[in-house]
């Protein structure tokens, strides 16, 4: 079966903390979705054990039918990619030419076709006037497209996406929409983490929940945020254009300025 399965998942740290508890939950192939929940809700926790950057203490996970635990990670990736929350956790070389280059040369790719792959996704993330430069000498807002390319050009077929909207401004905010257009339309899943609810709703139809270590939902975003008794328990607010047309008392179950203007119409 085409997807990410988790069939009662649990991991603990090392340190004796559980961070994600008796998760089941599936993700089926063609959908791309947002995960959402509090600061420590386990939401990072959770993907990493998408891409066996961390293996459950017990339960297993599925990717496209086969169980990840037989898996290496570098195997793993080449199925489900992870953009880390934070990009100095995955930067490591010394330009941002050679970070984006890095996986592509090491499983022995011709240059010809490096240079081709690393200027696709240089362009989509509008990094190429950066790629001499060395990553840390970008601002954190511009690292992070950096590592974007890198899972780009690894071409899994699921991208997850931790925190990209996290010190973004209004243009990083719609290249990050674009990039996600763009790998939706080549055919690739995504998967983002995010607590900007507006950038939800403009571009996720499927969201999942997550609060205190368990995913408490997963759902439209109609059905996620005109649900008060999820809401609640998962300490989230609805997007502003929602709680405003709460208080008109408008019909419908609103979440997008397009919905409002309709509904006003
Ligand atoms: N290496 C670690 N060792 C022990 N506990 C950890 C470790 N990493 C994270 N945790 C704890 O696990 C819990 C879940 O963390 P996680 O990073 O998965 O949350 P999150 O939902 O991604 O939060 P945020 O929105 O702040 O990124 C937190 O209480 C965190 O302190
Ligand atoms: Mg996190």
């Amino acid at each position: 079966m085409e997807g990410i399965k988790l069939e009662k998942v649990t991991y603990t740290y090392p340190n004796g903390y559980t961070a994600v508890e008796d998760v089941s939950l599936t993700i089926s192939s063609g959908e791309s979705v947002a995960i959402i929940g509090q600061n420590g809700a386990g939401k990072t926790t959770m993907v990493k054990l998408f891409n066996a950057l961390l293996r459950p203490s017990s339960g297993s996970i599925i990717v496209d039918g086969v169980d990840i635990a037989g898996l290496t990670t570098a195997e793993t990736s080449k199925k489900v990619g992870y953009v880390f929350q934070n990009p100095g956790d995955q930067i490591f070389n010394n330009t941002v030419y050679n970070e984006i280059a890095y996986s592509l040369r090491y499983n022995k790719l011709p240059e010809k076709e490096v240079e081709q792959l690393v200027m696709d996704a240089a362009e989509l993330c509008g990094i190429v006037k950066y790629l001499a430069v060395n990553p840390y000498d970008l601002p954190f807002s511009l690292r992070k497209f950096v590592t974007i390319a890198v899972v780009i050009v690894l071409g899994s077929d699921y991208v997850i996406l931790d925190e990209p909207t996290a010190g973004q401004d209004y243009n990083g905010l719609n290249r990050q929409k674009k990039i996600i257009e763009e790998l939706i339309k080549r055919k690739r899943k995504v998967i983002t983490i995010t607590h900007d609810m507006e950038f939800v709703t403009e571009n996720f139809k499927r969201i999942i929940v997550m609060a205190n270590k368990k995913v408490v939902a997963s759902g439209s975003k109609e059905d996620i945020f005109w649900n008060f008794d999820i809401l609640e328990k998962s300490s989230l607010k609805q997007p502003i254009i929602a709680q405003l047309a709460r208080q008109l008392g408008l019909p419908g179950r609103i979440i997008t300025i397009e919905d409002f203007v309709d509904q006003m119409k």
